[in-house]
C-alpha cells in the first residue's frame, strides 16, 4: 500500500520524505489556507518536495470552473493531481479532465454508489473520507470494503485512495483491506513509527552498551572491517 501525508505543510512534508515514508501529498482548501501563502508557488514548492502523485483540489463549484482550474493546475507541474468534488459537476469536470489525460483525484466519497460513479467517470483515484463517517457513527472503513468488492467485480483501475484518516488502526484496516493508497496526517505518521516497545528497548540496549568500560567501546573507521566489493573481493585500503 501506497502512503500520502495529508498536508501542505512543507516542514512535515521533508520530514517525512527524509524517513521514506511518503509516496505522495494531498491538500485540500483547508491545508492549504493553514498556510497562509499564495497556492500556486505552495503547490509547486510541494511537487518538487515529493516524487510522486501531488494532490491539488479545484475550488470552482461549476463543472466549467473545474476544468479550467485543472488544466491549469495539471501544466504547473508533472506531479499534480487534479481534486474534484464528488458532485454532479465534479464528475462531469472528471469525465472530461480524463478524457484529456488529467489525472483526478474525487474528492469527498461518502458512499459506494458515489465510488461507483468516480470510476465510471474515468476517475484516477476516489477518496473516501472515513474519519467523518466514523464521526457520524457510520462506518468508514465499510465504505472501503464495499468499494474494494465493486471496483473488483467490474476490474475498475480508478485506485482506492483511504482519506480522513484518524489514527494508525484506519491504517491497518485500510491495507488488510486492500486500500491502494491510504493518506494521513503527520500526527497519525508519527504514530505510525512510535511503539512503546521500541523506545524501552532502545534505551536498555544503550544503557547495557554503557557499562562497557571506555576502551571496548572505542572504535574509528581504520578498525571497521574493509568493504567488499559485488564479487565479494577485499578492497586494498
Ligand atoms: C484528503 O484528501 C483530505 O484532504 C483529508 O483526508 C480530509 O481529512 P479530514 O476529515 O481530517 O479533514
Amino acid at each position: 500500500m501506497k502512503l500520502f501525508l495529508d498536508s501542505a505543510n512543507l516542514k512535515e512534508i521533508d520530514e517525512a520524505v527524509s524517513w521514506g515514508a511518503i509516496d505522495g501529498v494531498t491538500t485540500n482548501p483547508t491545508l492549504v489556507a493553514k498556510e497562509g501563502r499564495e497556492f500556486v508557488p505552495l503547490m509547486k514548492e510541494i511537487c518538487e518536495r515529493v516524487n510522486g502523485p501531488v494532490s491539488m483540489e479545484t475550488v470552482s463549484r461549476d463543472a466549467a470552473g473545474m476544468m479550467e482550474e485543472g488544466r491549469v493546475f495539471a501544466a504547473l507541474h508533472q506531479h499534480i493531481v487534479v481534486k474534484c468534488p464528488l458532485t454532479k459537476e465534479g464528475l462531469k469536470a472528471t469525465r472530461q479532465l480524463s478524457r484529456e489525460g488529467i489525472r483526478v483525484n474525487v474528492t469527498l466519497c461518502f458512499s459506494p454508489n458515489q465510488a461507483l460513479l468516480a470510476a465510471k467517470a474515468g476517475a484516477y483515484f476516489v477518496s473516501p473520507f472515513i474519519g467523518r463517517l466514523d464521526d457520524l457513527s457510520q462506518d468508514g472503513l465499510q465504505l472501503i470494503r464495499d468499494m474494494k468488492t465493486i471496483f473488483m467485480n467490474y476490474r475498475f483501475s480508478t485506485q482506492i485512495l483511504a482519506a480522513s484518516i484518524r489514527h494508525p488502526i484506519h491504517v491497518m484496516e485500510a491495507a488488510k483491506i486492500g486500500a491502494d493508497i491510504a493518506t494521513m496526517p503527520f500526527s497519525v505518521l508519527e504514530m505510525l513509527v512510535k511503539h512503546p516497545l521500541t523506545d524501552a528497548g532502545l534505551e536498555r540496549f544503550l544503557s547495557d552498551w554503557e557499562r562497557l568500560p571506555a576502551e571496548a567501546k572505542r572504535w574509528k573507521a581504520s578498525s571497521a572491517p574493509t568493504p567488499r566489493s559485488k564479487a565479494g573481493a577485499v578492497h586494498a585500503s
